[in-house]
């Protein structure tokens, strides 16, 4: 059932969902890629920034930043977590900027909610547009060819407003270019409980096409998908961390 009320009605509980993630590690390393490839600016910009704990890193580590995102109960959150930020409601494939930046970034798959090859592309091409000479787009992604429909994370937590159970996990019917996000959220209070299914569409593409789809634009490094440290891409693995270099 398609929906997305993590973004929406239920974005209140999104940090809540996400409590296990290392947004730290995260930013520090996409800081350290900007260092290695990038010209050293701190002109920032996030896309689907979601509530900003992105941004929130990137500022304490003396970028000038700001984010986007597609869903204003998301970017509302994002304001509150860092005031400094400028944020604004624009669609990836298709934003502008005031002036160009030195680092893009995109976190937690987002990219795939481009959602068709078409809209990949566009928002490939924005991002290009956006950024300053020697600027760099920093994302990670999942290759279409290598989901498991089988596999899935899970995650318990307390908050006031009851217990909650998060699942989420890929879902690729082998062909073509679309596969998607399942999330199940169940929230248990006073004995009752309430579920919730969240199924996003995304992009499915394979690590190939996507390097086609980035050459036009970029120099592209590839890495494992692992943020303590930076080892390149063995070629195999279905999930990488792409640094791209603004041609
Ligand atoms: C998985 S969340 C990631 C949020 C944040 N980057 C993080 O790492 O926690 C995906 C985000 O993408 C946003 N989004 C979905 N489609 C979008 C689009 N076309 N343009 C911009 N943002 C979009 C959603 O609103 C949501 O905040």
């Amino acid at each position: 059932m398609p929906g997305n009320a993590l973004y929406t009605d239920l974005s209140g509980y999104y940090d809540l969902m996400c409590a296990d993630i290392d947004y730290r590690a995260q930013s520090h390393c996409v800081h350290r890629l900007q260092q290695l490839f990038g010209n050293a600016g701190t002109g920032h910009l996030d896309l689907a920034c979601g509530t900003g704990p992105h941004v929130r890193h990137f500022i304490d580590a003396g970028y000038r930043s700001s984010g986007l995102d597609i869903n204003q109960p998301m970017l509302d959150r994002a304001a509150l977590r860092c005031p400094e930020a400028r944020f604004s409601r624009q669609d990836m494939c298709g934003f502008r900027v005031s002036e160009p930046v030195d680092l893009i970034t995109c976190f937690l798959y987002s990219i795939h909610y481009s959602a068709s090859i078409e809209r990949l592309e566009a928002c490939i091409a924005s991002v290009h547009g956006a950024l300053g000479v020697g600027g760099v787009f920093c994302f990670n992604a999942v290759d279409k060819n290598r989901i498991d429909n089988d596999s899935f994370v899970s995650h318990t937590a307390r908050h006031d407003d009851g217990l909650f159970h998060f699942s989420s996990g890929w879902h690729y019917r082998g062909a073509g270019e679309r596969q998607s996000l399942r999330l199940r959220i169940e929230r248990t209070a006073a004995g009752d409980t309430q579920v919730w299914h969240d199924e996003h569409p995304m992009v499915a593409v394979s690590f190939a096409a996507l390097l086609e789809l980035l050459a036009p634009y970029f120099e592209v490094h590839v890495f494992e998908h692992e943020y303590d440290r930076l080892i390149p891409w063995d070629g195999a693995s279905g999930n990488a961390l792409f640094a791209c270099v603004k041609i």
